[in-house]
């Protein structure tokens, strides 16, 4: 603690009072969506140049200090809680649209952009930036987390949407990764290893990004089943029939449920697909058909079409906080979710199993999924410091992921590992993990970004 006062000292007095110790906004960095709980951090800084990034970095690395990455605080796996102590950097400060070529379809942005700001930035341009977790989060963050949402399966995810990155490494030297090239075979692909590796291994301060033109048309639906099997295996043929669909959402009753109440709608509380083509008229007018026609051999029915932009903000805006709103459905609660990603052929014996788990478990929850990804959640909702309910969800939560590496899926689709789904990490990767392990030494000598994250402990 001796060297971390000398630190933060050394940090001022790049700074100034940017750097704080209050206990108000220690907590504030302290927080976390979901049920990972950890002490605040000593320190939360606010630099606000790539300069004063390497600068801190430098510091903290001569004196050991851990430093943690920060933009909305929305992740869902504790990924930036300071379990090893040390010193927050929130890089919201950050801010700046740096440059938009649309004739490149790229923009280049500071780590602080969150993704509704980017859109918000584009709209007078005719393009727009598609991936879009539940939250408004940070382009940072997002590519930090390798973040993806409900267009990622006509989109991709951030691994396809970030094409070039500056990086300040533990050491504070600054790196850039990748090209503003649609494409390149020159060397590793660090923009690859820094996506997704959660603040490990640098702090990202610029993000060059994949911008698409908005479609012609666009046409989204709500449409009830009987069954979650019936929902869940119409999504599977409909991506085994290859209709490009811009988005194809599992909710489940309770989810439902839960957005009725918070959103202010009224669908049936029934297991439903939410669905939405882009494109030219007549493909989204024959796509919408074809989509009809496996929906209607699935019994689903009651199809509600949200024609209108502002009806379709709406519909987004309602899943996009279907998180949110099913905690609401439990006062007091805090949540358990899961994460898992499976082969599409795989999709409803995964999605058909988790449901048998969460009612044996007999905890309230959800089932929402990106279900044309074959990408799942479960939100059990539990009371806060029970460890008996904790026990039974986490036993609902390590079944599925174990179930997703048993079918050759993955134990997160989009959430990422953060301390949660660390203890998964050896058996999914194997030998693997020791190689994830050797980078970030080789990268991070002094074990001081994001310390106990990620990686195998060092010895
Ligand atoms: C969602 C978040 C939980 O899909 O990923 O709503
Ligand atoms: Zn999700």
């Amino acid at each position: 603690m001796v060297n971390h006062k000398q630190a933060f000292d050394e940090i001022r007095a790049v700074i100034g009072d940017r750097l704080s110790q209050k206990d108000a906004d220690r907590d504030q960095h302290g927080q976390s969506e979901t049920w990972h709980r950890a002490p605040p951090p000593e320190a939360v800084a606010w630099p606000e140049t790539t300069a004063e990034v390497s600068a801190i970095m430098a510091i903290c690395n001569r004196h050991g200090v851990p430093v943690i990455g920060w933009g909305t605080g929305t992740s869902l796996e504790g990924h930036a809680l300071a379990t090893h102590g040390g010193l927050v950097m929130d890089l919201m400060r950050m801010n700046r649209v740096l440059d938009i070529r649309p004739e490149d379809l790229l923009a280049t942005v500071q780590p602080g952009v969150t993704r509704e700001a980017l859109n918000t930035e584009l709209r007078a341009t005719g393009l727009f930036f598609p991936i879009d977790p539940g939250a408004n989060a940070s382009l940072g963050g997002m590519a930090a987390t390798r973040a993806s949402g409900t267009m990622a399966v006509r989109y991709g995810t951030m691994r396809d949407a970030v094409l070039a990155l500056e990086v300040v490494l533990a050491d504070g030297t600054v790196i850039r990764t990748g090209t503003k090239a649609a494409k390149s075979s020159a060397g590793y692909d660090l923009t690859a290893l820094m996506v997704g590796s959660e603040g490990t291994l640098g702090i990202i301060t610029e993000l060059t990004l994949r911008l698409y033109g908005q479609p012609e048309d666009v046409a989204a639906a709500v449409c009830a089943f009987a069954s979650m099997e019936d929902a869940v295996n119409c999504v599977a043929m409909t991506m085994q029939a290859g209709i490009p669909m811009a988005r194809i959402e599992f909710m489940d009753a309770v989810a439902m449920r839960a957005v009725n109440l918070n959103s202010g709608t009224s669908y049936p509380e029934q297991p439903h697909l939410l669905v939405e083509f882009n494109g030219a008229p007549a493909t989204v007018c024959n796509d919408a058909e074809a989509f009809g026609e496996i929906a209607a051999e699935h019994g689903g029915q009651g199809f509600q079409w949200a024609s209108s932009a502002e009806d379709r903000k709406k519909l987004w805006e309602a899943r996009h906080a279907a998180y949110w709103a099913t905690l609401k459905l439990r006062p007091g609660a805090t949540g358990v979710v899961t994460d898992v990603c499976v082969p599409m052929s795989e999709l409803p014996g995964a999605v058909a199993a988790a449901a048998a788990d969460m009612a044996q478990a007999g905890i309230l929850g959800n089932i929402v999924g990106h279900v044309g990804d074959g990408n799942f959640h479960t939100l059990l909702l539990i009371e806060p410091g029970n460890a008996e309910e904790l026990a039974r969800a986490k036993e609902v939560a390590n079944a599925m992921a174990r179930r997703a590496i048993a079918v050759g899926g993955t134990v997160s689709g989009e959430h990422g590992i953060g301390i949660g789904k660390r203890g998964l990490m050896a058996e999914q990767h194997g030998q693997a993990w020791q190689v994830m392990g050797a980078i970030k030494a080789a990268l991070d000598p002094n074990n001081i970004l994001n310390p106990g994250k990620m990686v195998p402990d060092r010895n």
